[in-house]
């Protein structure tokens, strides 16, 4: 069976063909980043117009990066939620009309839950149910037991910033641009991460996070020290992502304790960071646990994991109708 997906919920506009679920045929994403970088975070009106520009152009490579027409297309998917109303409305009304004109089954797909399935695309050992995945993006940050596809437990989240939000606010707070997330990785890299002690939030049993205070704190060193410069902007780059790591590898150890399982999947963007890959992967791995990580491009947001994840609810008889909306916040 071949899905389109199609995901608008923040600042990617982005459609995909997958088979199966696993295939990917193509996947086109548009990144808006350059459009939202002068306001130093995503404007959500920018990022509906973007999306009205963009996503039949978005559409059409995706069919053409597949060699397909919409005859070949056996259903469609999109992302309802959770994200911007105004971004997610785009991408519903594009995926109904293509729905409606073609006769062509529709579902509507949660965008954690996309997430959650772009580790098994293009993928012979992915990870096995049940197993627990640490979702990070600018977004969201979430530990989640996934049961099996389509069933999953929300363990623990974040109270206040999403792991990611704190990167791109912090960045904001040393001058390095919009989003910061990579820069502070790259300045991390040759930083002492001792230098500076950073609190970590929420030591207790809860596996929820928390990052509104660490972001606090790094600006009333600012305030104190002014901002940093040469090997100092190193080692505060270094102190601060260690202490978000240490927070994530902490509750994401407590949650496998807990809740056993041999089997864990580490997503979204922040995925990308090198520090708390090599940290989690060792911290999982002394407690028996084996970490998958998608590659970087699946683990930002694109449509082939919304496509993969609507692939199994069509499979299963799941069918929206012409009323699908979008939901900004949309329990897993
Ligand atoms: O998943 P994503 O592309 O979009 C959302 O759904 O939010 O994640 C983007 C976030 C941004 O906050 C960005 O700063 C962060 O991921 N990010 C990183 C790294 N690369 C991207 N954070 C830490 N280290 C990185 N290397
Ligand atoms: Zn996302």
């Amino acid at each position: 069976m071949k899905v389109m997906g199609i995901e608008t919920s923040c600042d990617e506009t982005a459609a995909a063909v997958v088979e199966d679920g696993r295939r990917v045929l193509s996947d086109v994403v548009s990144s808006q980043v350059a459009a939202h970088r002068p306001y130093g975070g995503v404007v959500p009106e920018v990022a509906s117009r973007h999306h009205v520009q963009n996503v039949l152009p978005v559409v059409r490579a995706a069919l053409a990066d597949a060699g397909l027409d919409l005859d070949a297309v056996d259903g469609v998917a999109c992302t309802r939620g959770p994200g911007l109303v105004g971004a997610l409305l785009v991408g519903v009304q594009v995926a109904k009309s293509i729905a409606y004109a073609r006769g062509l089954p529709l579902v509507g797909v949660s965008h954690l839950e996309g997430h959650l399935t772009a580790v098994q695309l293009e993928n012979d050992d992915p990870p096995k149910f049940p197993h627990l995945a640490l979702l990070v993006s600018g977004g969201h940050t979430q530990l989640i037991r996934v049961e099996a596809q389509g069933r999953y437990r929300l363990l623990g989240s974040t109270r206040d910033d999403a792991a990611g939000e704190a990167f791109d606010k912090v960045a904001k707070l040393l001058g390095l641009g919009y989003p910061g997330g990579a820069v502070i990785d790259r300045l991390a890299e040759t930083g002492n991460p001792r230098a500076i002690h950073f609190p970590r939030a929420l030591p207790g049993r809860t596996l929820d996070f928390s990052f509104s205070g660490l972001k606090t704190a790094v600006r009333t060193w600012i305030e104190r020290h002014g901002r940093p410069l040469g090997p100092a902007l190193h080692d505060l780059a270094a102190s601060f992502q260690q202490a978000v790591v240490d927070a994530l590898v902490r509750k994401a150890v407590l949650a496998v304790r807990r809740e056993p399982v041999s089997e864990a999947q580490l997503t979204g963007g922040v995925a990308a960071n090198r520090q708390l890959r090599r940290d989690l992967a060792a911290a999982l791995g002394a407690q028996g646990v084996r970490l998958h990580v998608p590659p970087p491009n699946r683990c930002t947001d694109n449509a082939a994991m919304i496509a993969a994840a609507g692939f199994h609810r069509l499979e299963r008889g799941e069918r929206a109708g012409w009323d699908l909306n979008p939901q900004a916040s949309l329990p897993l």
